[in-house]
């Protein structure tokens, strides 16, 4: 359920030339803007990552098998969605997920985001029925007065 702009089966050298090639030149030409994400006792170890984009899919993430399901996406989620608004000033957030991604969907539904679209998406496992998710700044500032989350 990874964007069909994921290779696949994945390149050995797939993640440095994706950083290089990709991920670097868009975040110097001010198009996104991308944390690799770490545990705070293990801080030398890239176990996910998360992104914020200009264009019709404004935020991506993902985490490492061994690291899932322990709400660290969310508490991610919640950080680079604040800097979205708050430091960048943007007016809304979309991101689209398939249908059939239940975390990823549980994640906009537990952060105040709703479905405002619904249409096939192209991923790594083939075309599958998608929701793109939003949320305005307004409904952002609402939810996080009343969801001051602490980090862990
Ligand atoms: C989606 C993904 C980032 C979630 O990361 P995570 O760290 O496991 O997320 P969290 O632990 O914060 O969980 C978020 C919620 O989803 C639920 N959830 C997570 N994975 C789930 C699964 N496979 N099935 C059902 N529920 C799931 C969690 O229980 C939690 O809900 P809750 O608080 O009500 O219990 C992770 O599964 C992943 O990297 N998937 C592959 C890449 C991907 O799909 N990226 C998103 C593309 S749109």
């Amino acid at each position: 359920m990874l964007n069909a702009v994921v290779p696949w089966p994945f390149p050995a050298d797939g993640a440095l030339t994706h950083v290089r090639d990709t991920a670097l030149p868009q975040i110097e030409r001010g198009e996104a803007w991308d944390w690799t994400l770490r545990l705070k006792e293990e801080p030398e170890r890239i176990i996910g990552r998360i992104g914020l984009y200009l264009g019709q899919n404004n935020r991506g993430f993902w985490m490492g098998l061994p690291w899932q399901g322990r709400g660290l996406m969310t508490e991610a989620v919640i950080a680079v969605t604040d800097y979205w608004f708050e430091v960048l000033s943007f007016p809304v957030l979309r991101a689209p997920k398939a249908v059939e991604n239940v975390g990823s969907r549980r994640i906009s539904e537990k952060t105040g985001m709703r479905v405002v679209e619904t249409k096939d998406g192209e991923y790594v496992s083939g075309i599958l029925p998608t929701e793109v998710w939003e949320i305005t700044a307004e409904e952002w500032r609402a939810w996080r007065a009343v969801n001051p989350v602490v980090t862990k």
